[in-house]
């Protein structure tokens, strides 16, 4: 949408966290609002004071929100009602206002299973998954319920050991990866993201016969991935979750089908 086409009933869609200013999310969701011809705008804001802020959300009847560093936690605690997924996470990315309403959901760990399940079958595959952050929850409590045979391995072994207890899986350090042959690698660690775009989690030798996920999606394609396809490995790229999990929030926020074409390629021509 441009300015000349801002009315008085436009809504409002944005998203919340600091720092905020390298968002992509302005850019995907208004050129998908744009192509859909809806009456949305999106902006985004950095926040500090994140209860004033859903305060504000509701006194200005703002129609959908993106949550995002460091406030995915903490937003829990000033919504109305999460949906099921978003609250065994302990996550919350995307609201919705709902007729005054503000419902919790947790679109990234939908948005990584369904990359991952549209190039493979999840149920009983030996699953590492490296890093035990905020999106690596997300992710690992998906996996479970898919059924995967889940291993969580990450630098500090006790953020990986209190993950793992509360999905019911294996754990360990990351130099536990070379002794583990699993059918895919999910990498969530920051490792690899601009601007070190040398760093890499794994070693090349080791990418042997399993799907490799990357879910760092600055640049589109990491030294992990690159050294994976060399060795012949399916991947995918942090890009298709990143657009998985937005066309998520736009259906949520329009109830229309996501252009994820679209989407898509806005982000590659602006990463390219
Ligand atoms: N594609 C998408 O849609 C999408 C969605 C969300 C996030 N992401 C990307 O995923 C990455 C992680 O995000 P997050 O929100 O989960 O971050 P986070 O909560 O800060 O977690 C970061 C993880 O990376 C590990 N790590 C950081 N530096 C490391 C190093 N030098 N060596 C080994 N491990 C290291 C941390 O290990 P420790 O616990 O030991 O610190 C932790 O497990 C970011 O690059 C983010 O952009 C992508």
């Amino acid at each position: 949408m441009n300015n000349s086409t801002i009315t008085a009933t436009t809504k409002l869609c944005a998203i919340i966290g600091n720092p905020i200013e390298h968002s992509l999310s302005p850019l995907i969701h208004n050129a998908a609002f744009e192509q859909m011809k809806l009456n949305y705008v999106f902006l985004a804001f950095k926040v500090e004071q994140l209860k004033e802020a859903v305060v504000g959300m509701r006194a200005l009847n703002l129609k959908g929100v993106s949550v995002t560093i460091p406030h995915k936690i903490d937003v829990m605690d000033y919504l109305d009602d999460i949906e099921e997924v978003a609250r065994k996470i302990g996550a919350v990315n995307t609201i919705l206002n709902q007729e005054g309403r503000l419902l919790g959901y947790n679109t990234d760990c939908s948005g990584a299973i369904l990359a991952l399940e549209e190039k493979i079958e999840l149920k009983d595959k030996k699953t590492i998954l490296l890093g035990a952050g905020g999106a690596a929850r997300a992710i690992a409590f998906g996996l479970k319920e898919k059924g995967a045979d889940l291993t969580i391995l990450n630098r500090t072994v006790k953020k990986a050991e209190m993950l793992a207890s509360e999905i019911n899986c294996q754990y360990g350090g990351l130099e536990l990866l070379e002794s583990l042959q699993p059918d895919i690698l999910i990498n969530t660690t920051s490792l690899g993201m601009y601007p070190k775009m040398d760093d890499t989690p794994v070693k090349k030798e080791f990418l042997k016969d399993m799907l490799v996920f990357d879910i760092v999606y600055n640049p589109l394609k990491t030294r992990l991935i690159k050294e994976a396809e060399q060795n012949g490995c399916m991947t995918i790229i942090g890009l298709e979750m990143f657009v998985n999990q937005a066309a998520l929030q736009f259906e949520l926020w329009t109830g229309k089908k996501a252009p994820k074409d679209l989407m898509r390629k806005v982000v590659v021509e602006k990463l390219s």
